[in-house]
């Protein structure tokens, strides 16, 4: 049975041209579909299908009864990866995180199921335990599960442990890398991860247990290294990450940015430097989700966003 998806974002004329070339896609008959500004209609499947031809590349078959952990990336649907595309053409049922942008929900499956497994509305995220055990459940109904997640799944996001739950239940599994917010979200606020004038290396960080000190890293072996920090969820403590990166010989002025819903069209960028993060932050009245980029691959983003031309607008 053919299904229609009127995807209701706005029809700019780069994302109908998008919609045309994911014309002609699998290798399957594809029951997903999606509809122009003018009503017509245009099957995805054929798209993806096409380009697999182009590049010589096998789209793989979604077996029923298995899990796909596919990473959504930061927010800008055109950071979809063709295998996370196909596997949203093919799934039966989508367990989906908080982070995921509504344009990415809009291209699963018009009949699939879609479970929200996120936080909402300052409520209690569910219990990971309960996330991995629903998955196993759905997969052992016989349905092709994926599990879409924010950024790449294995980098701060719980994709370690839902494949080892997967593991553990004898249910195979696939895994979608996605482009994650620390490398792409600061790729779009024109800080680039490494230039060789500035650090060959680079430190990912989560800010998450920043109140806890036993259980936190060491911020001050890690100024140390004085290498270019970038922090997921590091809003909270960011007065205490910074004063303790301070202490671990940072200096006060060290560039800081503070990227909020990096690649969507309400990305917002900060410039700041390490001793005002924060009241800066509060001041600017920022919000999470962030990334925290400190250190000197900062100091190019004032040089490079001038020219750096963004795709969807923002900041
Ligand atoms: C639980 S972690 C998930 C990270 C994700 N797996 C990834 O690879 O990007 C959530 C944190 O990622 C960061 N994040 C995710 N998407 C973001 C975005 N669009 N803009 C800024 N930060 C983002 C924020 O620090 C947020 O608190």
């Amino acid at each position: 049975m053919m299904r229609n998806i009127a995807v209701g974002f706005a029809a700019t004329e780069e994302r109908y041209l998008c919609q045309v070339l994911l014309r002609r896609l699998l290798p399957y008959e594809p029951a997903w579909t999606v509809t122009d500004q003018q009503g017509a209609e245009h099957r995805v499947a054929d798209a993806l299908s096409t380009i697999a031809d182009r590049v010589g590349l096998a789209l793989p078959d979604f077996a029923p009864g298995t899990v796909w952990l596919v990473g959504a990336g930061p927010g800008d649907p055109g950071l979809l990866t063709l295998h996370a595309l196909n596997g949203l053409a093919q799934a039966d049922a989508v367990v989906y995180d908080a982070l995921v942008a509504d344009e990415i929900l809009a291209l699963t499956r018009g009949d699939a199921l879609r479970e929200f497994a996120g936080k909402r509305g300052g409520k209690p995220s569910p219990k990971q335990r309960d996330i991995s055990e629903r998955l196993v459940e759905l997969a052992r109904e016989g349905k092709r599960v994926l599990r879409l997640k924010g950024g790449d799944p294995f980098v701060f996001g719980r994709g370690g442990e839902e494949a080892l739950a997967l593991v553990a239940a004898g249910i195979p599994f696939r895994i979608v890398p996605g482009v994650t917010a620390g490398l792409g979200g600061l790729a779009y606020a024109a800080i680039p991860a490494t230039t060789r004038d500035t650090n060959n290396a680079v430190i990912l960080a989560t800010g998450h247990k920043a109140s806890d000190r036993e259980h936190d890293h060491d911020w001050r072996a890690l100024a140390r290294t004085n290498l270019p920090i970038v922090i997921y969820m590091g809003m909270t403590f960011l007065d205490r990450i910074a004063s303790e990166l301070i202490a671990g010989g940072l200096s006060p002025d060290t560039p800081v940015a503070i990227v909020t819903e990096a690649t969507t069209v309400r990305q917002r960028v900060l410039i700041t430097r390490l001793d005002r993060a924060h009241e800066d932050a509060v001041e600017q009245r920022l919000r999470a989700p962030a990334m925290v980029a400190v250190g000197s691959i900062v100091a190019l983003q004032p040089v490079l966003a001038p020219f750096a031309i963004t795709l969807r607008g923002g900041a």
